[in-house]
């Protein structure tokens, strides 16, 4: 059990669990068109194993079990993501009808039990047919973006607790068209660089878009932060770790809260970036009402000159790790949160994933009890931390990594696909419904 208490994070904290629609849903079906995770999943080398999210966890036709799951639990919301190509097959375009009912069933059905939906419009899947168009290295994706968050928020908005533009810039742009580890799968510098300026483009027409159709509350962006620290003490190794942070854990939200970029990074990506991309620093810079941080782990940094582009290597360091190989540091967490609240002030923050795969139920409830005490801390500095949401509630196609990890807090039998709560799912419970807010 936990050693935390809901009282300790103060009246009103949020708990919740998160999932993502192609981690999940399934159901391919019913009119819902491809996105890059299908074709990307389903082409060999891609990810392990060769699993992919065709069924996932058949979300699509157990969302009714799975929103009871979230209500026992004790969750007070429910963070989830639209996939863009069921409500707009092509992208931009003709509604599909079912689509919007599934969303509507799935809103409604949150409603109905009291969970408070955390709408995120775009976790990963990216329509196919607007990758065929050059995806976020094509300018003309961003207003297809901007058209697609209005839809979304005229139709389900008044039933939303609150929406997400994007969640975690960097890996749709640095992991998944500089590392080539995630759909589309490229490694080129010039497509991250337009990607990069992309998707936060997209972001604030986003978010200009929805405050037109007059969804004027609870809109904000979800960025993964990443302790960066030199392998040694070296001066190079130290300023790689810099250059990493930069990359990592400023460009974006630099981009979408001030306006700007690092020096450190424009000064390499320039010849890359799109022509005139400062004159669109404007619109990335719109007011937010909140940000969410998602916080797993850290790199270390060797500086590595022979490495074009960003001169380092990364490695994972020598501290205790879950079974993914992922450090665990949860001081780092109250560092991040009290880094945001001092760079952008005022605007409100939420963890809005943070979790370990482990198949030992002790370690990942001591993962959780150990970044709670990193929140009680950071608000005691004085951090506006809202919430909490752990990723996540059923173990899932975890992307490159297909079904290996193991991240929830239940299980899932392989063959049945029936739902098996662990210890940490009943750790939740306990510390949830026991005490309420
Ligand atoms: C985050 C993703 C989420 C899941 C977790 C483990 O980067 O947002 O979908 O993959 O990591």
């Amino acid at each position: 059990m936990f050693s935390h208490k809901r009282a300790d994070f103060g009246p009103d904290f949020l708990f919740g669990v998160a999932m993502a629609a192609h981690q999940i849903e399934g159901g391919q079906t019913d009119g819902r068109g491809p996105s890059i995770w299908d074709t990307f999943a389903n082409t060999p080398g891609n990810t392990r194993n060769f699993d992919n999210g065709n069924i996932a966890c058949d979300h699509y036709n157990r969302w009714a079990e799975d929103l009871d799951l979230i209500r026992d639990g004790g969750f007070d919301a429910y963070r989830f993501s639209f996939s863009w190509s069921r409500l707009i097959p092509e992208g931009t375009g003709a509604i599909n009808q079912a689509g919007v009912d599934f969303y509507d069933r799935l809103i409604d059905g949150m409603l109905e039990r009291n969970i408070k939906p955390l709408a995120t419009l775009y976790h990963w899947d990216l329509p196919s047919a607007l990758q065929d168009r050059g995806g976020w290295m094509n300018r003309d994706t961003t207003s297809a973006f901007a058209d697609y968050a209005a839809f979304a928020a005229e139709k389900f908005g008044s039933r939303l607790e609150s929406i997400a533009t994007f969640n975690e810039p960097w890996c749709i742009t640095v992991l998944s068209h500089f590392l080539g580890a995630h759909a589309p799968g490229y490694r080129d510098v010039r497509a991250t660089a337009r990607a990069m300026h992309h998707v936060l483009l997209a972001h604030g027409l986003g978010i200009k878009a929805m405050r037109e159709v007059g969804t004027n509350k609870n809109l904000g962006i979800v960025v993964n932060m990443e302790k960066c620290d030199p392998a040694s003490d070296k001066p190079e190794d130290i300023e790689a770790a810099a250059l990493g942070d930069a990359i990592f854990n400023q460009f974006f939200l630099d981009g979408v809260l001030k306006g700007s970029y690092p020096e450190k990074v424009t000064d390499i990506l320039e010849p890359h970036l799109p022509t005139n991309w400062r004159d669109d620093m404007a619109t990335l810079n719109q007011p937010l009402d909140w940000v969410g941080i998602n916080y797993y782990t850290r790199f270390l940094y060797t500086a590595d000159p022979k490495v074009p582009v960003f001169p380092f290597t990364q490695a994972r360091g020598p501290l205790e790790k879950t079974n993914v190989g992922w450090e665990v540091i949860p001081e780092a967490l109250t560092e991040f949160l009290v880094r945001v609240s001092n760079h952008y002030p005022g605007l409100p923050i939420y963890v809005t994933e943070n979790g370990a795969s482990e198949t030992d139920e002790a370690k990942r409830i001591s993962f959780f009890d150990r970044h709670f005490a990193a929140m009680v801390e950071a608000k005691k500095q004085g951090v506006d931390l809202r919430g909490y949401i752990a990723w996540t509630l059923i173990d899932n196609f975890e992307w490159a990594e297909g079904f290996t990890p193991k991240f929830g807090i239940v299980g899932m039998d392989p063959e049945t696909l029936d739902r098996q709560p662990k210890d940490s799912y009943r750790a939740f419970q306990q510390m949830l419904q026991s005490s309420p807010a």
